[in-house]
């Protein structure tokens, strides 16, 4: 046996580790190490306090579930504690897992839901009489925080359920952000030079703990409905599965690759289905979580402290690894951005060979305290580029190099920071974090803006990928994307060039002749204008019928639509103002390419000849934005109720408007309603 005393010192020093790592992920949202790490961390605490019980306290990170809440956001008792889960890393964990249970209860076999264990942030929501009354975190289990305006901006989440529900009930579920709105969210981040979230459930529960809902509304966050913690009034169904089917009637959005299986192998099979495909889901997930569908034996089984008996989480093999970092190097963007990324010693990570991986901006590095020469921890999650987490500090040896990317290009030759790529001036406009190539004509930033152009969300010309932009570009054959129109004339020498047979020549000038068809906004996403992503475009084209009239637009203009502010109005004038990108836009428009959008007439907007009076506070936009809204779609929104008052609008403590629509028969619509009206017609 070993000396207590050693014992004693291990067990603190991992406690002391744990609770450093709790404050790096659930306050400082930034952890330094992987999921995987800390749950061996968990693992071994677990095992040594099991061991030695003697050394167990209350205050010991494995005896409570998460942090206490944050004081800026109300306190909310849970009625039922939201429990966490233990974990099996293996096949003989779930197997230890499934014979205690069968030992406990007495039982041969138990049917299994299982489900995906989605990476996001674990909330309560309560309905009473059929409507949300409020949404918490789990905080530490028995006292989340309110975040009730925050979640009543998630679409998914019902604000009202069918009249048949339980007059009272708790249900619990996993907010998550899908990969596309995290890679989005983040790419958005190191472009305003703030830290990108580190995961997923970082960037969910950043999105959702704002003290300003309209930041939690404009994050697309989704919600999958996971159980029902209580309900009174009815009775409710006898198993999870049938529960959860119930919920789904309601009007919940439950997982629909949940599954109801009869026995441990049909357990081992999905987890094994999924680990070969999680990849192709569009929510992260580290694994599944096993339920015993009965609840009665549920209720038998009971918990163990903060963990059900009934239910264990059966992790995916993590999609980390760590290799050493052998230098840092810088690529320009398609705005000209100089963007460093790492050069890795190959190694493979669940089954892919990685060479390089993102590093986002310098401030990013300086802050993780990545250097060249480190090793380092790198993650990989779905289509996603692969990401350097953090330095393994404790491999180092002390050659390894700090970064700084003005060092990094500084040119010998010039006595100055120039861009890698074409050696012109460097800038970094006053309060970005990015540093930019200054010469618009860069070839790497017009094969980057070529490769844009071209791309599926773009004018989504097929044949023409990285390589062949790069020989067009190579063979002086395209300048910008504007000669792509022009290639028919050069079409002999097209056919002199590598690989391009006549068939293939044929295919790419059809294909580019398509794509003078391709609609408005998808023309306006191709130019690649700073800041202007694919639902920007789409705004902009409802709002500027014709590329013309939105080159000529003022910044005051672009301004008074709600959602562009100044920095995306600044970048569309700086872009229409260029003579190059004047150029390339009339070329566009003498091959062709000119879309017209259909900018509705008054008469046909959605909302036309309607008329809203709103009472009360809302809770998921101010007055102005509700009434600018009402404006673009058409409708009016004045003060008064008359007989010509289409739709009151009633929020939270409404006021004497409300007794008089009742007096007037008015339509009356809930918050809920009104966005949803919104919803429909745009
Ligand atoms: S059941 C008592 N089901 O995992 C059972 N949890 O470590 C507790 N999670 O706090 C939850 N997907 O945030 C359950 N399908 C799922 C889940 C799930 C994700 C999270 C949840 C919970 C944590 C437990």
């Amino acid at each position: 046996m070993k000396d207590l005393d050693e014992v004693k010192e291990r067990i603190e020093q991992i406690r002391g580790e744990i609770n450093y790592h709790n404050y790096r992920y659930y306050v400082l949202a930034s952890p330094e190490i992987s999921d995987a790490e800390y749950d061996e961390l968990m693992k071994e605490l677990k095992q040594l306090e099991e061991q030695y019980p003697q050394f167990l306290t209350p205050e010991s990170p494995t005896q409570r579930v998460g942090v206490a809440p944050v004081e800026a956001f109300g306190v909310v008792e849970h009625p039922l504690p939201l429990l966490s889960l233990g974990n099996a890393f293996s096949q003989e964990e779930l197997l230890a897992w499934y014979t205690r249970t069968l030992r406990l209860t007495g039982e041969k076999q138990f049917d299994f839901t299982c489900e995906h264990k989605i990476d996001g942030l674990a909330v309560a929501l309560t309905y009473i009489n059929g409507q949300l009354v409020a949404g918490a975190t789990r905080g530490d289990g028995l006292r989340g925080e309110d975040i009730t305006r925050n979640l009543r901006t998630i679409r998914s989440i019902p604000l009202s359920v069918f009249k048949g529900a339980p007059n009272r009930f708790e249900v619990r579920g996993e907010v998550f952000l899908p990969k596309a709105g995290f890679t989005k969210l983040n790419r958005e981040r190191t472009e305003e030079g703030l830290p990108p979230f580190a995961n997923p459930r970082n960037a969910a529960a950043g999105s959702v703990r704002q003290l300003d809902p309209h930041i939690t509304a404009k994050r697309p966050l989704d919600i999958y409905i996971y159980m029902l913690g209580y309900a009174e009034g009815k009775a409710t169904p006898p198993t999870h599965w049938e529960t959860m089917e119930y919920l789904n009637f309601l009007g919940f959005k439950v997982n629909p690759n949940n599954s109801l299986l009869s026995n441990i192998e049909q357990v081992e099979e999905y987890y094994h289905s999924w680990v070969e495909k999680r990849e192709s889901l569009p929510y992260e997930a580290d694994g599944i979580v096993v339920k015993i569908n009965q609840l009665d034996l549920q209720e038998r089984l009971g918990n163990i402290g903060h963990e059900p008996r009934w239910a264990t989480a059966y992790k995916f093999p993590a999609i980390q690894g760590t290799t050493r970092l052998k230098e840092i190097k810088i690529s320009v963007g398609r705005t000209g951005t100089l963007n460093p990324y790492a050069v890795l010693e190959p190694v493979s990570v669940g089954g892919v060979t990685i060479k390089q991986a993102a590093l986002h901006n310098e401030n990013d590095i300086r802050r993780k305290d990545i250097r060249e020469g480190d090793w380092v921890y790198i993650q990989r999650a779905g289509e996603v580029i692969p990401e350097v987490i953090g330095p393994i500090k404790s491999k180092r040896s002390g050659q390894e190099k700090e970064f700084s990317l003005l060092e990094k290009i500084f040119n010998s030759n010039k006595q100055r920071p120039a861009c890698p790529a074409c050696g012109a001036d460097v800038i970094k406009p006053e309060g970005e974090v990015m540093y930019y190539c200054s010469n618009a004509a860069c070839p790497a930033q017009v094969q980057q803006r070529l490769e844009h152009f071209v791309s599926r969300g773009g004018m989504d010309i097929r044949g023409i990928g990285e390589s062949q932009s790069s020989m067009l570009l190579r063979e002086g054959l395209v300048k910008d994307v504007a000669d792509l129109y022009y290639l028919k004339q050069k079409k002999e020498q097209l056919l002199k060039l590598e690989r391009m047979a006549e068939k293939s020549v044929i295919n790419m000038l059809n294909a580019i002749d398509d794509s003078k068809k391709t609609p408005l906004p998808r023309v306006i996403f191709a130019l690649g204008i700073r800041n202007i992503g694919e639902e920007m475009a789409e705004v902009l084209a409802k709002e500027f019928p014709s590329l013309d009239e939105l080159a000529n637009a003022s910044i005051e203009k672009l301004m008074s639509i709600p959602t562009v502010g100044p920095k995306i109005a600044d970048s569309i004038v700086a872009f229409f103002r260029q003579e190059e990108n004047k150029k390339i836009i009339q070329r566009l428009k003498d091959a062709g390419v000119n879309p017209k959008g259909q900018k509705a007439k008054p008469e046909e907007l959605p909302l036309a000849e309607m008329e809203f009076v709103i009472t009360g506070r809302l809770e998921t936009l101010t007055r102005q934005e509700a009434e600018a809204r009402i404006k673009a779609l058409g409708g009016s929104a004045v003060t008064n109720i008359t007989k010509k008052t289409t739709y009151l609008v009633v929020g939270t403590d409404p006021g004497l408007k409300l007794t008089r629509a009742q007096a007037l028969g008015t339509q009356q619509i809930t918050e809920e309603g009104f966005l949803s009206l919104l919803e429909q017609t745009t």
